[in-house]
């Protein structure tokens, strides 16, 4: 006859069952001496890596490779609560127009943004119509020029990288749309780049078409001095010194990298002082719907 195991039985046999199971797995593998000295030689090792690590600071750093650090400057759009100076973004403009531009594009700007911010409408406007767009093709098929529109980019002074380079000596004067985001130190960074040119430290030698500025990584850049006092006429009235120039430069590729900043900031203000309000809401209301709960008093009375 077929006798069937009784629900606690085969529980029972489960039970021992998976006991042995575990008992192989852990007691019956012996470990394998070599094997554990390895691993306790790597935990050693590692952790005094990391401590190694941990307290020896020092970073080879060198002036010459890396490039002199640019001093910090207190830029008028670093703090949080504060805009551009854009006064200051329609100088600058005038000079990436004027310097900058025989060499270095500005693809991510077009003429509409400049509206409302260094320009206005019809300023922008006439600006853009200064300049030929190629455009077409029309009915039969031929490209043609035309002046331009708000929504025209900012033209290129070369048409492609070759040309760019053939015309520097081999070097490519980078897009500068984003390049205060694109380099160390920003802002900071360009400022010192411009207004560091001086004359080779002796002992230091600079290549046929190279300058010598400390603040570019290597000490010689292919791009040479490009502003001097008096250099563009503001019609501000403000004086064109070279550093003047630099600032404002900097101050319009800064705008030119972050256009939204303004409103970034605004909006940011604007959304810290309402959440803000509102937690300190949600903290009074939390307290009154509790109070009803948190106040009251339970009394056991037992039965007599
Ligand atoms: C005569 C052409 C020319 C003019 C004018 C010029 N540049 Fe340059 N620029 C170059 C070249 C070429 C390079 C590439 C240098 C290199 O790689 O050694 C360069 C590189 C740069 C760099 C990048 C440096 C880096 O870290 O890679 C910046 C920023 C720059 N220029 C800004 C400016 C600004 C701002 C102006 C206007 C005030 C300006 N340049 C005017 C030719 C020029």
């Amino acid at each position: 006859m077929f006798v069937r195991l009784s629900q606690v039985q085969r529980k029972a046999f489960n039970f021992r069952f998976q006991a042995r199971l575990f008992s192989r797995a852990s007691f019956s593998t012996p470990i394998n001496p070599a094997r554990r000295s390895t691993a306790i030689a790597a935990g050693i090792g590692g952790a005094s890596l990391g401590i190694y690590l941990h307290f020896n600071n020092t970073v080879y750093s060198d002036a010459a490779d890396e490039g002199l650090h640019a001093t910090s400057y207190p830029w008028e759009h670093n703090s949080p609560f504060s805009t551009f100076d854009h006064a200051s973004i329609r100088r600058g403009y005038q000079v990436y127009q004027e310097v900058c531009a025989a060499c270095h594009s500005l693809d991510r700007i077009a003429f509409r943004n400049l509206v409302g911010v260094s320009h206005t409408e019809d300023e922008a406007k006439a600006l853009a119509e200064a300049i030929e767009v190629e455009d077409g093709p029309n009915d039969i098929g031929d490209m043609f020029q035309r002046p331009g529109k708000l929504s025209d980019y900012l033209p290129r002074p070369y048409p492609n990288e070759e040309a760019a380079r053939a015309a520097n000596a081999g070097a490519y004067p980078p897009d500068l749309s984003l390049i205060v985001k694109g380099r160390h130190g920003g802002g900071d960074y360009i400022f010192a780049l411009l207004t560091g040119y001086y004359d080779p430290p002796p002992g230091v030698e600079v290549k046929e078409g190279l300058y010598y500025n400390p603040y570019f990584p290597g000490g010689s850049i292919a791009m040479a001095r490009a502003l001097y006092d008096g250099i563009v006429e503001y019609e501000d009235g403000t004086p064109a010194t070279t550093s003047q120039m630099a600032k404002d430069v900097v101050t319009f590729l800064s705008w030119a990298s972050e256009p939204e900043h303004d409103e970034r900031k605004k909006l940011g203000l604007k959304a810290v002082t309402i959440l803000s309000g509102l937690f300190f809401i949600s903290i009074w209301l939390k307290r009154f719907k509790w109070a009803p709960l948190k106040n009251r008093k339970i009394v056991y009375n037992p039965p007599k």
